[in-house]
């Protein structure tokens, strides 16, 4: 049995993508487990870029059977549209299976998510305006609509009219905007249950099954540790679980499922919207926050805008290992810190005199955390052609293992480009 659990150890677009699809030639199934079109995916290979949103990442791969797990909210029509991009590209996308307890992204709640941006202002969260949070509220509060009511128009129909009674009101009366009607939703969700329909499985059933013949089952999570719901840096959050216990609920497994749990992290760091950011840079002209979102195109992958960059910090990567339970991790871009004269890599936090080796679990300590630094040497040449860990220069390696060293578990993958090839595989056995 190998059920492998990838998850982000920060605030996202830590290049689970790109991992994911290195890995996924070995796998049978790839499942996503929870988020939905918030999430920006790439893959680089041979030339090609793929930008997948909901579609996981194995999808290069024509022996994969890739997975939308029950834990995801699905966008229906963006599900289409990038079913329909990647069969123009030539890649099948004929095996995907969707969870029939996944839940469905309406219109009202895009608008509704928009709405409630704007209405906090300056206190915004800076959401993906994707739906995804009064998707997952509805689910919370069982007015959710589910894959399985697009096989029933009458169910799905009823369903509708329950919920418009409440959104509509929301959209009119508290937000000033237009409403829906009934059958206006009934039809545009219809058309997308003719091509879906095929697509719906009980996949939970068909992960478990697999598990028990020895298949090999990914686990691509989205999003970050620190972007979990329970455990990331609330109300800067999205309203999933990113982290490893969510793929267990999110795909319908048991905890024992589950060999190995790989955190991936940038060899620095970077959020997008708002939230506390302790190593964060100044990117202004000229600065290293402006050299590493330029070098590492720190540009949103599903909204386009830039992402705040700011030093490595061990104290966050530290509680990934410990939320997680993390058996590996994965360093990415670090060919991006390859023209820097030095690097700071944070140990721990100071605040009002105190010294915070863990994560202060009070939000006001985090917000005014001041970042204690270590400085190491940069090696100041291109890595983009190392293939083995002893190919990279010596103040790599030594980079490397003080993060290794700072988070107690070991670093089996680096990551030394945005393509596939572009990888050191260090501790990391093909499946036999
Ligand atoms: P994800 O959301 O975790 O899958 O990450 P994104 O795809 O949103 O963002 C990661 C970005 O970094 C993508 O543009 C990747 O192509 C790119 N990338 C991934 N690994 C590396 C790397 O090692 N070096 C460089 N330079 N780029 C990388
Ligand atoms: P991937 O999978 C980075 C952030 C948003 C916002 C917060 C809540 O590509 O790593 P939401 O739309 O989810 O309600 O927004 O979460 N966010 C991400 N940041 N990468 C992502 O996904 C993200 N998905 C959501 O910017 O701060
Ligand atoms: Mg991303």
């Amino acid at each position: 049995m190998a059920g492998i659990v990838l998850v982000g150890a920060q605030w996202g677009d830590e290049g689970k993508g790109k991992i994911t699809d290195l890995l996924a030639d070995d796998m049978d199934y790839v499942v996503r487990f929870q988020g939905g079109n918030n999430a920006g995916h790439t893959i680089v290979h041979g030339g090609r870029t793929l930008k997948l949103h909901l579609i996981p990442s194995g999808i290069m791969y024509p022996h994969i059977t890739p997975v939308i797990g029950n834990g995801v909210v699905i966008d229906p029509k963006v599900m289409l549209d990038e079913i329909d991009r990647l069969e123009a590209d030539g890649i099948s996308t004929h095996r995907l299976v969707v969870s029939s307890n996944a839940h469905l992204i309406m219109p009202y709640h895009r608008d509704l998510d928009g709405a409630s941006e704007k209405r906090l202002g300056s206190n915004e969260i800076g959401t993906t305006r994707r739906g995804i949070g009064p998707a997952y509220m509805d689910k919370a509060s069982r007015l959710g609509i589910r894959v399985q009511d697009l096989t029933d128009e009458h169910i799905f129909r009823k369903k509708i009219e329950a919920a418009l009674i409440e959104k509509n009101e929301l959209l009119e009366k508290i937000y000033d905007l237009p409403t829906y009607t009934v059958d206006e939703i009934v039809d545009e969700y219809m058309g997308y249950a003719e091509r879906i329909r095929p697509m719906i499985a009980d996949t939970s059933t068909l992960i478990n099954v697999a598990l028990r013949s020895d298949q090999w089952v990914f686990f691509e999570g989205a999003q970050g540790t620190l972007l979990d719901l329970d455990h990331g840096t609330y109300p800067f959050v999205t309203s999933s679980s990113p982290t490893a216990g969510g793929a267990c609920t999110g795909a319908g497994v048991g905890p024992k499922a589950i060999d190995r749990v790989l955190g991936i992290a940038k060899a620095y760091i970077t959020r997008v919207g708002s939230g506390p950011f302790p190593t964060e840079l100044d990117s202004s002209p000229g600065s290293i926050g402006e050299h590493l979102t330029m070098k590492g195109g720190e540009f949103g992958t599903t909204t386009g805008r830039q992402r705040r960059c700011g030093w490595y910090d061990a104290v966050i990567i530290r509680y990934a290992v410990q939320i997680n339970g993390l058996t590996d991790l994965v360093i990415t871009k670090l060919d991006v810190l390859s023209e820097l004269d030095t690097i700071k890599v944070c140990v721990a936090y100071e605040y009002e005199g105190r010294r915070y080796n863990d994560l202060p679990s009070h939000q006001t300590i985090f917000h005014h955390a001041k970042p204690i630094y270590e400085e190491l040497p940069g090696w100041k040449c291109p890595i983009d052609h190392c293939r083995t860990f002893e190919e990279l220069p010596k103040e790599a390696r030594d980079y490397i293992t003080f993060l290794e060293d700072l988070a107690d578990v070991p670093v089996s993958i680096i990551a030394v480009g945005p393509d596939r090839s572009e990888t050191i595989m260090r501790r990391w056995e093909r499946r036999p």
